[in-house]
């Protein structure tokens, strides 16, 4: 995949702008960064606090594949992101299902796709990530939020983060196209920072839950009692001590 890449000062979201471009038939390849972003968007309708010194942008995929494999790409985004930064500057990053990037018990950055299809099959994908990199930390964040500044103790070189993460991303991307899901899920299992039990939040109220794996649709498999379910898009709340 080549990528093809636009810098913008502000928007309100990297998403939005690269949705319509999408629409209007933009190669797969696109990517639009920001130095910032006045009404960043996170997972389940959140806000995504986007100063200048992070490196907020998105990515446009075209992957021949269902809906029902969508979630494929947002695991493999996020582990890419992890060998990224764990070769590039030695982080000791997690991931945690379905695709947020953690260090140290904080949390580094999070991923958000938004899609778009017809008959079943994936139109467009647009790969949205937020890592926290230079910039200030929201004050007010639900679980602790780190950057790689604050990890490192010192600034680093966007230009060397969107390199690194972007070559890793194509790099993995044209393997799942080539070879299928199975190497994403192997570097998953060990990144991933789930404990073996976990709170599931579903519309109807919260279920303890053993967690069993990754299905090879990107789904994450757990026990509830006697079940065994595959959750997709829904939220995973880490159990208490
Ligand atoms: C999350 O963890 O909730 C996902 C955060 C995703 C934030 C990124 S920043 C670039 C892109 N544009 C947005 O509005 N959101 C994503």
């Amino acid at each position: 995949m080549r990528t093809q890449i636009q810098i913008c000062d502000a928007l309100p979201s990297t998403n939005d702008r690269l949705k319509d471009l999408a629409q209007w038939g933009a190669p797969e390849g696109t990517v639009i960064i920001a130095k910032e972003q006045t009404s960043g968007k996170g997972r389940l309708g959140r806000r995504w606090d986007s100063p200048r010194g992070g490196a907020w942008f998105s990515l446009l995929l075209r992957p021949p594949i269902s809906v029902e494999q969508a979630g494929c790409i947002a695991i493999l985004i996020a582990v890419s992101l992890a060998r990224a930064l764990r070769e590039g500057w030695g982080m000791p990053v997690g991931v945690k299902w379905p695709n947020d990037l953690y260090v140290r018990g904080k949390k580094l950055g999070g991923v958000l796709i938004e899609l778009s299809s017809r008959l079943d099959k994936i139109e467009w994908l647009v790969v949205g990530i937020g890592v926290n990199v230079n910039n200030a930390l929201p004050t007010e964040a639900r679980v602790p939020p780190t950057s790689l500044a604050c990890e490192l103790g010192r600034p680093v070189p966007l230009e060397e983060f969107f390199e690194r993460a972007l070559a890793a991303i194509a790099h993995d991307y044209e393997r799942f196209l080539s070879e299928g899901f199975e190497f994403v899920r192997q570097r998953w299992q060990g990144l991933s920072v789930l404990p073996p039990r976990v709170l599931v939040r579903t519309g109807s109220g919260e279920i303890a839950a053993e967690v069993l794996g990754l299905s090879q649709s990107g789904k994450l498999v757990v026990r509830t009692g006697e079940s065994v379910r595959e959750l997709a898009a829904e939220e995973v709340t880490l159990c208490p001590p």
